[in-house]
């Protein structure tokens, strides 16, 4: 009996030791194709670390997908520089490099890793997924540490509704940008949140250009203490609470938090400080936070639909932009104590197509409100600067200005303009790949599949200010 017992012991600890091998061996090195790292996630089942070797690129051939609740990739010591492992899309006609929105995939966490889109200067895929795809019908997600630079499709880091069960995602500590190109139409977000009960938080976006971080609803989600800056592409929207169609009822935003954020427009020398960094004059933010779909589409597309009961404050805003905060169709806001601090500007031309329907939008100032369509809301600017570095500026250059705020990305930067201005309807157009409840994703991804290589958007629209 001992003598077996002795054995049997014996063989639980060299059983042990094998079965454990794989989870804490060294990285999994990119000799390994996409298949073969497909085939680690599949097989280590639940909780499994997929981990990548410092300072190596994976020419990713596929999408690489979680299959279990629980389980990570990420760099191997959890670098947080260069050293970080980079997944690279490199596969023919996808834009995705890794996707969570399967089903149980409770908890998946993506961790310390870079993701090159690869897009370079080709142009945007139509109806193409985010670099990565996270949330669906999911909870308590991670992406943190992680850098995402340009994406061939529409966002940089997309968290789906699934069937409006997504909640509870964590995005923070990650380093997102440049997404996108700032011609016409070939914009993509840096965050694009569409998960209830969500924290986002501690993020830099820097040269995202449609919109920094895209809340889409997201009931009860904090959005706070991101940075959002731009250096050589204008950027359509800093943070944008304006797509009503996702969450129902309609412009439900309801207990979202979006507070203490810093959102840096332009610093170009003629515009701002020279050295919070190098500029390109051209690029500014066009609106710094936006609020109530028709600050974005000026064709009233929305009816009375209205962003609703959220909360913006205590956000600060310094640099060029057009509108440092625009506000229009909302209903139940609370917005407070929202400052600009250092230099900042409010500079632009009308473009094209401001002028096109009914209204035609007041001039760039610092916080723009639409009174008849904002109901039920509590609406105040600080009334004094409180940062010490403020010397310059004066209360009364930042209280609101009542006006029409329809439409305002159709305003056009200032400085050099080396090519047209845009002449299509900017302001009437859909934008590209954005969530259409209840079924968007499902769609989009069918669309993905099915399009062969060239059928990429084809109409890469005229340049606005390429710098
Ligand atoms: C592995 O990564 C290195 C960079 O560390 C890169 O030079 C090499 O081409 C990659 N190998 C493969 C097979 O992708
Ligand atoms: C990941 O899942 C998608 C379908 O959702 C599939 O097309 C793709 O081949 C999968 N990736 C791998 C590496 O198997
Ligand atoms: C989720 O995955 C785990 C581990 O693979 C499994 O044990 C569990 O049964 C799955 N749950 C559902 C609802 O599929
Ligand atoms: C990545 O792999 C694809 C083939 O799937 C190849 O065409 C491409 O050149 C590779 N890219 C790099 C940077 O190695
Ligand atoms: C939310 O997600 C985090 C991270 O996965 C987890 O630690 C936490 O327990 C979750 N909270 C709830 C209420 O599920
Ligand atoms: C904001 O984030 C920065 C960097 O992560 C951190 O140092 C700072 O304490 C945070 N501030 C607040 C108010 O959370
Ligand atoms: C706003 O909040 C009220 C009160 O909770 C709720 O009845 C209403 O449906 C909410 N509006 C939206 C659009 O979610
Ligand atoms: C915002 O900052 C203030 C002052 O530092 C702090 O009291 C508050 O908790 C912060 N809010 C969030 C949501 O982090
Ligand atoms: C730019 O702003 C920074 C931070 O406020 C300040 O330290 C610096 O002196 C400024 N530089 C110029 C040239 O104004
Ligand atoms: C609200 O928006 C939806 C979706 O675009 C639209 O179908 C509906 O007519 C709008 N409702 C009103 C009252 O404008
Ligand atoms: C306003 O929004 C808050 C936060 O969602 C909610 O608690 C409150 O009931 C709403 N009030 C009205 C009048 O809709
Ligand atoms: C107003 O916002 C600024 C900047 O976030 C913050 O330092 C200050 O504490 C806030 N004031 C109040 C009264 O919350």
């Amino acid at each position: 009996m001992p003598r077996l017992g002795l054995s049997l012991l014996c063989g639980t600890l060299i059983y042990s030791s094998l079965l454990s091998t794989p989870v804490h061996a060294a990285c999994i090195p990119n000799t390994t194709d996409t298949p073969g790292l497909q085939n680690y996630l599949t097989s280590g089942g639940q909780s499994y670390t997929l981990s990548l070797c410092q300072g190596q690129i994976y020419n990713l051939t596929d999408i690489l997908n979680y299959t279990a609740p629980y389980q990570e990739i990420s760099t191997e010591g959890y670098p947080t520089d260069s050293n970080r492992a980079t997944l690279l899309v490199g596969g023919f006609n996808i834009s995705t490099a890794i996707y969570a929105q399967g089903s149980n995939l409770t908890g998946v966490a993506l961790r310390n890793v870079q993701i090159d889109g690869n897009r370079g200067d080709s142009p945007i895929y139509t109806a193409s997924n985010a670099n990565l795809e996270f949330g669906g019908a999911n909870s308590g997600q991670i992406v943190e540490y992680v850098k995402s630079y340009d994406p061939r499709g529409w966002s940089c880091l997309h968290i789906a509704e699934g069937p409006f069960t997504c909640s509870n995602m964590t995005v923070q500590h990650n380093d997102i940008g440049p997404c996108g190109s700032d011609s016409f139409q070939q914009w993509a977000d840096g965050v694009s949140l569409s998960c209830a009960k969500s924290l986002v938080q501690h993020n830099t976006i820097v040269d995202a250009t449609d919109g920094g971080i895209v809340i889409f609803g997201s009931p009860y989600s904090v959005i706070h203490n991101n940075t959002i800056h731009v250096q050589t592409r204008t950027l359509l929207g800093g943070i944008n609470m304006v797509d009503i169609e996702t969450w129902l009822p309609y412009g439900n935003f309801s207990g979202v938090l979006v507070e203490n954020n810093t959102i840096n427009g332009g610093f170009a020398t003629e515009y701002g400080n020279s050295t919070l960094g190098k500029n390109n004059a051209s690029a500014i933010i066009k609106v710094g936070i936006a609020i109530g779909p028709d600050v974005w589409w000026g064709d009233l597309r929305y009816g009375t639909n209205k962003t609703s009961n959220s909360t913006v404050r205590n956000n600060v805003l310094s640099g060029a932009f057009a509108f440092g905060l625009a506000i229009s169709s909302s209903y139940n806001l609370t917005f407070e104590n929202n400052t600009f601090v250092n230099n900042a500007s409010f500079s632009a031309s009308y473009g094209p197509n401001c002028t096109t329907g009914s209204s035609t939008p007041h001039d760039p100032v610092s916080v723009l409100l639409e009174p008849n369509t904002v109901s039920d809301s509590t609406i105040s600017m600080p009334s004094f600067q409180s940062s010490p570095l403020s010397t310059t500026l004066t209360a009364s250059n930042f209280q609101i200005v009542n006006g029409t705020a329809l439409g305002l990305t159709c305003f056009l930067p200032p400085g050099p303009t080396s090519s047209p201005t845009p002449t299509a309807a900017e302001v009437s157009m859909p934008r590209r790949g954005r969530p259409r409840a209840p079924a968007g994703i499902q769609r989009r991804r069918a669309a993905q599949y099915l399009l062969p290589h060239p059928a990429r958007a084809q109409d890469t629209g005229p340049q606005i200010d390429p710098g």
